[in-house]
């Protein structure tokens, strides 16, 4: 989605900028632009539909100034153009406007100020802003900024540069991450930490409704109505090279080799060997409380919902409490019932995802308790929620997620053991989920092992048009998960069904141009598995079965590839049988040439509706 950058101290700016906002590019988007001002040249902006690189490319040689902002812009309100791209400027060119979010009245705002004779340049709702602030006359930007915001309803994250202010960039924040860096006379400011944590890693994190005033010399915080609010700067503990991909062709191949480790940092501390449970301090909630949960409702989008649905199953098996996954872009549209006995769950890496956001907001609304699994720490949906597990991934910067989700399964069944170890789950059977999941990492780094033997699967099925993932029970999230990462790296469709309902209706597209993808976990199910592969294998359609070492296949299978650990227990077979399909789509992917980091039409977080 759409990225900020501003810089503001002794540097040249606009290198600055560009190198920041190369750092966004992961978000997705489509067009790129900056803005400087010097106080000699005034107000210079550059922007370009495309990659950064392509701005990068046509930037004039004169683009002097030592503060400036930037944008990647990743379209709504019209198509990705040049004069859609972002910075926006007043008619003067005086006052220069990036903005992530979406303007609400935008179309009043674009009629009253046509109204008044103003000509608007651009389809975008951002180009009011430039607008307003230009025509404010209080005698300060910040004055002149707020006086804009009032007038303005909707989502922003922004920052304002004004070449009759040229010492300070101002920015706003309400639904859209902002986050400013303290340097050594200098600031920065961005959307994401990505760009910022090369040059500091003393952060602001702005609250919503909040404003900043940035100069060389610091920063100021205060409220929309210009009170202030004195937000403090905190030191982060981060490491600045785990946003680099190092040794690796991408993020996506580095983060999935990073799993067995987010896995012990999500398990560090938590897990209580003598009782068989887990320790969650920041649940907020005591046995009694959770002993109360008749009900538990997860909320996620895109694989964090499929991860939420073996969340769901997890909690089920070990807890006994009925449980489901559903959708968070879906939820609040349909007057969802919100019970007091239910605990609802958002599930979200960057904890940024407005629809996730959103429901959790609904579920507030309606007096419902909402705890978070989220990755990304003091992120919007870890702010709003009554408490919950942070999942120490790390920075995941692919689109396409890996070690948070794997994270946020473990995150799944720390809950569920808490869950199951207050009702009737046995303090022997906690302490063998408590085993499993020591040696989860271990094993985790088995399964990646298996990389290189997967490389001529993933090659054969790149080559496929079509294919489907299939699963049972345990085995079906895995499978909507594995075809959500082949479609989004490869761009090859890839449908995931219940092994079960093959029959149903999918059977009649079986051919042998359509390959099949099958999880055929070692478990109660699975003869009756094997026995569905055989209709498929009948009709002569290529089979790839990622299974156990002991499951009898006979020989239905074109390729089988074996995940060859010591066997883990089954409730943990779900995320040990899906890092071989992110292995499988990461090389088809690579086969293909794909911009595997960077999807087409894709964003990381998505903070749009
Ligand atoms: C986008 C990404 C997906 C991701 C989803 C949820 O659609 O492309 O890869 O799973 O958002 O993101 P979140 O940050 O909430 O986990």
């Amino acid at each position: 989605m759409c990225g900020i950058v501003g810089y503001v101290g002794g540097q040249q700016a606009a290198p600055l900028l560009l190198e920041g906002l190369g750092r966004l590019e992961h978000r997705g988007y489509d067009s790129a632009g900056i803005a400087v001002l010097s106080t000699s040249k005034g107000l210079k902006v550059a922007k370009k539909a495309g990659r950064v690189r392509d701005l990068e490319a046509e930037m004039p040689k004169r683009f002097s100034g030592k503060i400036g902002i930037g944008h990647t812009r990743w379209a709504t309100h019209g198509p990705a153009n040049d004069v859609n791209a972002h910075p926006h400027v007043d008619a003067a060119g005086e006052v220069a406007v990036v903005h992530n979010g979406i303007i609400d009245n935008a179309a009043a705002l674009r009629a009253e100020l046509t109204g008044a004779g103003v000509e608007l340049v651009s389809d975008t709702d951002t180009e009011v802003i430039a607008h307003l602030v230009a025509r404010s006359t209080a005698d300060t930007l910040e004055g002149r900024v707020s006086e804009a915001l009032g007038r303005i309803e909707g989502t922003y994250g922004l920052a304002v540069l004004h070449a009759g202010f040229p010492d300070r960039i101002v920015v706003a924040r309400n639904g859209s991450p902002l986050i400013i860096g303290v340097g050594d006379k200098e600031m920065h400011v961005a959307s994401d930490l990505a760009a910022l944590v090369r040059y500091t890693t003393t952060v602001v994190h702005l609250g919503d409704g909040e404003m900043a005033t940035l100069t060389a010399g610091g920063y100021t915080t205060y409220r929309e109505d210009l009170v202030a609010t004195d937000r403090a700067a905190k030191k982060l503990d981060i490491d600045p090279a785990s946003y680099d991909a190092g040794d690796h062709d991408s993020f996506m191949h580095k983060e999935m080799l990073e799993q067995p480790e987010a896995v012990e940092r999500v398990l560090r501390g938590r897990l209580d060997e003598r009782f068989g449970t887990s320790h969650l301090g920041g649940l907020n909630m005591d046995a009694r409380d959770l002993r109360a949960v008749r009900r538990v409702k997860i909320l996620g989008c895109g694989s964090a919902y499929y991860v939420g649905q073996m969340g769901a199953q997890l909690i089920e098996e070990l807890a006994r409490v009925p449980a489901d996954a559903e959708a968070a872009s879906e939820f609040r549209y349909r007057n969802p019932i919100v019970e007091p006995d239910t605990l609802y769950v958002a599930v979200s890496q960057s904890g940024e995802t407005v629809d996730t956001l959103l429901a959790v907001q609904e579920i507030h609304r309606k007096g419902g308790r909402c705890i978070g699994l989220v990755n990304v720490v003091g992120s919007a949906i870890a702010r709003e929620c009554d408490g919950g597990i942070y999942l120490h991934a790390g920075p995941e910067v692919a689109v396409a997620s890996t070690k948070a989700l794997t994270t946020m399964y473990v995150g799944f069944a720390l809950l569920a053991l808490q869950l199951g170890r207050v009702r009737d789950l046995s303090i022997a059977d906690g302490k063998r989920l408590v085993a499993g999941l020591q040696r989860l990492s271990g094993d985790l780094e088995k399964v990646l092992a298996l990389e290189d033997e997967l490389v001529d699967v993933a090659k054969r099925l790149s080559q496929a048009e079509s294919m489907f993932f299939v699963g049972r029970v345990r085995g079906y999230p895995v499978a909507r998960e594995g075809a959500q990462k082949l479609k989004e790296v490869t761009y090859r469709h890839a449908e995931a069904y219940q092994t079960s309902e093959l029959k149903h209706g999918p059977l009649a597209l079986i051919d042998k141009t359509v390959p099949t993808v099958a999880i055929v976990p070692e478990d109660e199910l699975a003869d009756r598995n094997v026995g569905a592969l055989h209709e498929i294998a009948a009709r002569g359609g290529p089979l790839v079965v990622i299974t156990h070492p002991n499951v009898d296949l006979g020989d239905v299978a074109d390729r089988v590839l074996r995940i060859d650990v010591p066997r883990n227990e089954v409730e943990l077979d779900p995320i040990l049988l899906t890092v071989p399909l992110q292995l499988l789509a990461y090389h088809a992917a690579l086969h293909l040439e794909r911009d595997i980091d960077k999807p087409r039409n894709l964003a990381k977080s998505v903070t749009v509706e």
